[in-house]
């Protein structure tokens, strides 16, 4: 086989993951073609971040298998992989509160592999992006407010030149402006950028509208996939992450 365009940038196949005993991931089958917005939605505990971060080798697959761009990762060390082009703003944003915006900014960065020049770039383009963190550059993180310091887990991830970024209920006790603003600008790096993303939702309205295809997580399952449009439409999708879910 030559052509290998057509193959997704990331491929999860019967993927089972657990944290002792209890069984987080039963065989989760998922892929994420490059240029793509894929959104993960389902309830609390539904093991959405233990598929983001089993992606990472935490925790390792118990079955299946994870190829990226081609690679079979599953068994590869995690800080191999941060060096693999994914980047992952995690769930609860985990800045560093005492280090300034400048300085969150420059440890993503030291997780990449690019020039001076690239680097120099990847920060205006973050700048660009989200104003308020060139307005809070010297800032110390912890004192950011909510939005803004998940629009610099967002950056930070960014600052690796990552192909692959995955993202943690970016939204997560947000207002609906920001969570609006940090959409867009999510939006754009896709569009504008090539940016593939995955992104980890309950807000399943947003997530849904800005994805090109989602995934339902029911218990450990994939139960539901489709475009994002498709998903929004189905009743059962509507019934247990819309109207009796969480909604901006
Ligand atoms: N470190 C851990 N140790 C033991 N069990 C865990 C751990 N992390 C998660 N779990 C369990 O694994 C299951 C999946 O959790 P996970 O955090 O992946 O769900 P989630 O879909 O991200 O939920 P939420 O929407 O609340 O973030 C849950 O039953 C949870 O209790
Ligand atoms: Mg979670």
């Amino acid at each position: 086989m030559t052509n290998t365009s057509s193959a997704p940038l990331l491929r999860i196949e019967n993927l089972r993951a657990a944290y002792g005993k209890i069984e987080a991931l039963k065989g989760v089958d998922l892929a994420i073609g490059s240029g793509e917005i894929v959104a993960l939605i389902g309830a609390n505990g539904a093991g959405k971040s233990t598929l983001m971060m089993s992606i990472f080798g935490k925790p390792r697959a118990k079955a299946g298998r994870i190829v990226f761009d081609g690679v079979d990762i599953t068994a590869t060390p995690t800080h191999q992989i941060a060096r693999m082009s994914i980047a992952q703003s995690p769930e609860g944003r985990r800045i560093f509160p005492r280090m300034s915006v400048a300085e969150n900014l420059q440890m993503g960065a030291d997780a990449g592999h690019g020039s001076d020049d690239e680097r120099a770039a990847t920060l205006e383009r973050v700048l660009t992006l989200f104003p308020r963190l060139r307005a809070r550059f010297s800032q110390r993180g912890g004192t950011l407010s909510g939005g803004e310091q998940q629009m610099l887990a967002i950056g930070r991830a960014l600052m690796s030149r990552p192909r692959l970024l995955l993202l943690d209920e970016p939204s997560l006790g947000l207002a609906p402006l920001i969570t609006r603003q940090i959409f867009e600008a999510i939006r754009t790096l896709n569009r504008q950028d090539g940016l593939t993303v995955l992104i980890v939702e309950q807000n399943a309205n947003h997530a849904l509208k800005l994805a090109h295809r989602g995934y339902v997580l029911v218990n450990g399952l994939i139960t539901m996939s489709g475009s994002g449009a498709d998903l929004l439409a189905r009743p059962e999708v509507r019934a247990a992450y819309l109207e009796g879910g969480r909604k901006v």
